[in-house]
């Protein structure tokens, strides 16, 4: 095996998160410890306000937890100042929202590539266009490449992103609802296209969701419920859930 499998991309520990002070203060993460892996597309349930989207952020480094720690690439990234959290977020992860995000200005390949060419101003547009192609091939849109997004479905619109978030080569892919606004065969494309990513590129992807049939798509579901981790379990090829047994460093208390 290789450190890939052992070690987390993302680790927290022992982490909260409270919003507002005093008696206004809301309690939207309690305690959480887990590890992301490479490899694997994990899903995060959670009835709405149970603390996803929290702790999506702080996974990719957007918020910091009130308290606890947080484990990048087995750095400590807690207590790091904005500048340097913004470095680690662009090398290393890369976001999916619900309504895609895409600049309606610009068309297709130019969405995918923009991002990229603005970080990696060395490499010339022309590579990053290629490669931006190249993974719109990958991902069952070639022939749309010079279209603008309202020009697309949803389920085509939500491949362009993740496209986008490809080509900066992620370790990390986090996801919040993104097939919330897709119809099923939609979803289902899309669930696929983040299964191969974790598997086929050996990417970490966290997918919130409130859709159980991306179940099938998915290694492992965590559900949140009042802030705190209620359950953790790994899902086996025949689809059935037993408890996720591979622990990771335990919280220091
Ligand atoms: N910026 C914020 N300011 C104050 N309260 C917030 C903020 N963001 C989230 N919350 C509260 O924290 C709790 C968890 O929110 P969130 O993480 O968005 O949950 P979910 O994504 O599961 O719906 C909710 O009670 C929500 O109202
Ligand atoms: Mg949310």
């Amino acid at each position: 095996m290789t450190e890939d499998h052992h070690s987390a991309v993302v680790e927290v520990r022992g982490i909260s998160r409270c919003y507002g002070e005093g008696e206004a203060a809301v309690h939207a993460l309690r305690d959480v410890s887990l590890g992301i892996r490479a490899g694997e597309l994990t899903l995060l349930f959670g009835p709405s306000g149970s603390g996803k989207t929290t702790l999506l952020q702080i996974l990719g480094a957007l918020l910091h937890p009130s308290n606890g720690e947080v484990h990048l690439l087995q750095q400590r990234i807690t207590g790091r100042d904005e500048e340097q959290l913004a470095a680690l977020r662009r090398q290393h992860c890369g976001f999916v929202f619900q309504h895609y995000n895409l600049l309606s200005t610009l068309r297709v390949w130019e969405n995918v590539a923009i991002a990229r060419s603005v970080v990696d101003a060395t490499g010339s547009l022309s590579r990053h266009a290629e490669e931006a192609c190249t993974l719109l091939r990958q991902l069952g849109l070639s022939g749309l490449e010079r279209r603008f997004p309202n020009q697309l479905s949803g389920g085509q619109k939500q491949r362009v992103a993740i496209a986008r978030a490809m080509l900066m080569k992620p370790r990390l892919l986090l996801a919040d609802e993104p097939t919330a606004a897709l119809d099923t065969v939609a979803g289902r494309r899309v669930a696929a296209v983040l299964n191969a990513l974790a598997h086929v590129r050996r990417c970490a992807v966290v997918v919130v969701t409130h859709d159980r049939r991306l179940i099938p798509f998915a290694d492992r579901v965590l559900t949140l419920a009042d802030g705190e981790l209620v359950s953790d379990q790994r899902v086996h090829a025949n689809g059935q859930m037993r408890p996720y047994s591979i622990s990771v460093h335990p919280p220091h208390r």
